[in-house]
């Protein structure tokens, strides 16, 4: 096999589907059967496949030209781009680095972030806190503040770890006591450590790869003050919740708080081609300022800004906002509300959903061997992480297409309790 997979014991590899087209929800595989998208190609194709307002903007722009170096350069799309993302995200967040993938774009801020307290003569802050089962990326940093897992568990000797905090507890609907447990066991750590502490980075809300757990907006608001009190910055890694997902525009504004640092990628281009952005409130930008070029941000993608992939994220975003999508969203968050209500078994340890996403996790990993066949062999596409199926589709994804992807789940289920 010459092509090499990802996440895959290569030994193992089987059969490939191949797709040759997609249009909306629907993958066009070679062998002539066709998938309903569940998982909208891990959580980027918001819009579906083959969407003609994008594919008309990227073009117009092909045919312009589709590609130039920001070192020293700039264009309309990556300027138009930087305000629009300004504009929309958190208040405060006033300054954007591009760059070409989730990963990187964590890479970006955590030097942003270590480099901020190095410029400005807090020498000893190195470290970083972040969550367990929390999940950044597979480059070197990322995996770092990222748990323990498969992912990672090769490269445990290298990597330099900073300090982990559970998960929050309580899920979204966490009561105040439960928020205040949770915030006095970060208050402890930065109090103990804030002097070698540089950020604590999280994902807001829903921790994805880590399979889909949820907590409480409280927490975040907690995070907040800490941080400020300690003097502690504030990552949030919006790859996977950016643009809706949640079922606010960011998952940091079920909050209504501005991080520090917040990195978008994933369905920022909309599944069309790779690309990131992270950004930063004034006061860290101003971190870089003066006279010696040692301060300046030392990283620069060599596709940083692609004119292509900043017209898909122009165009993306226009179509959130114009086809009213936080109105859709919450939409088929009450429809997967509904349908999982009809959903029970002994096989189920937890039902979570928010905003566009719904999982299900099962007691045992083995129960989920064998599902992706089975999601395939009834016209539909859907993966599972570990012990937990989801969905997470595009959102222009019609009622009846979630109904028959949730029934798929809910047949699955009911074969492991026919099994025993
Ligand atoms: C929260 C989060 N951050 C970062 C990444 C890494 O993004 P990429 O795969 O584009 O490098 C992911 C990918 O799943 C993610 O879910």
């Amino acid at each position: 096999m010459k092509l090499w997979y990802p996440y895959k014991q290569m030994k193992d590899l089987g059969q490939v589907p191949v797709m040759v087209a997609g249009q909306g929800t629907q993958m066009m595989l070679e062998d002539g059967r066709k998938l309903t998208d569940g998982i909208s190609s891990w959580w980027a194709v918001i819009h579906g496949y083959n969407h003609p307002d994008i594919n008309n903007a990227l073009v117009d722009q092909i045919n312009s030209f589709s590609h130039v170096m920001l070192g020293g350069l700039s264009h309309p799309p990556a300027l138009a781009l930087a305000d629009k993302l300004v504009e929309i995200s958190p208040a405060g967040l006033n300054h954007v680095f591009y760059s070409d993938s989730g990963s990187v774009g964590v890479e970006v801020a955590l030097k942003m972030a270590l480099q901020f307290w190095k410029n400005t003569g807090h020498t000893g802050k190195t470290k970083i806190i972040s969550l367990r089962n929390g999940y950044h990326g597979d480059t070197f940093k990322a995996m770092e503040v990222g748990d323990d897992s498969d992912f990672s568990n090769a490269f445990v000797d290298v990597l330099h770890r900073g300090y982990f905090l559970d998960t929050p507890s309580g899920g979204f609907d966490a009561d105040a006591p439960t928020i205040q447990k949770e915030a006095a066991k970060l208050e402890a750590l930065l109090q103990a450590h804030s002097q070698e502490i540089a950020c604590f980075i999280l994902e807001p809300i829903v921790q994805c790869a880590g399979g889909f757990r949820i907590y409480s907006p409280l927490y975040l608001k907690a995070a907040r003050t800490l941080c400020d009190q300690y003097n502690v910055l504030l990552v949030l890694d919006e790859v996977a919740t950016g643009f809706g997902r949640t079922g606010k525009l960011f998952a940091a504004d079920h909050a209504n708080i501005t991080p520090d640092i917040m990195i978008v990628g994933k369905a920022l281009t909309a599944g069309y081609m790779g690309h990131a952005a992270t950004l930063a409130t004034t006061r860290i930008f101003n971190g870089f300022l003066g006279e010696s070029y040692d301060k300046a941000l030392m990283h620069g993608p060599t596709f940083m800004g692609n004119p292509l992939a900043t017209t898909v994220a122009l165009k993306s975003i226009e179509i959130i906002e114009r086809d009213h999508y936080i109105t859709r969203i919450a939409a088929i968050n009450a429809l997967i509300r509904d349908e999982f209500s009809k959903i029970a078994s002994t096989a189920i340890a937890d039902k979570r959903v928010v905003g566009a996403i719904g999982a299900i996790e099962v007691k045992e990993e083995s129960m989920m061997v064998g599902f992706r066949d089975f999601a395939m062999a009834n016209g539909a596409w859907l993966r599972p992480i570990g012990k937990v199926m989801y969905v997470m589709p595009a959102y222009i994804i019609t009622d009846e297409e979630l109904i028959h992807l949730i029934g798929i789940m809910r047949d699955w289920i009911s074969r492991i309790y026919a099994n025993g």
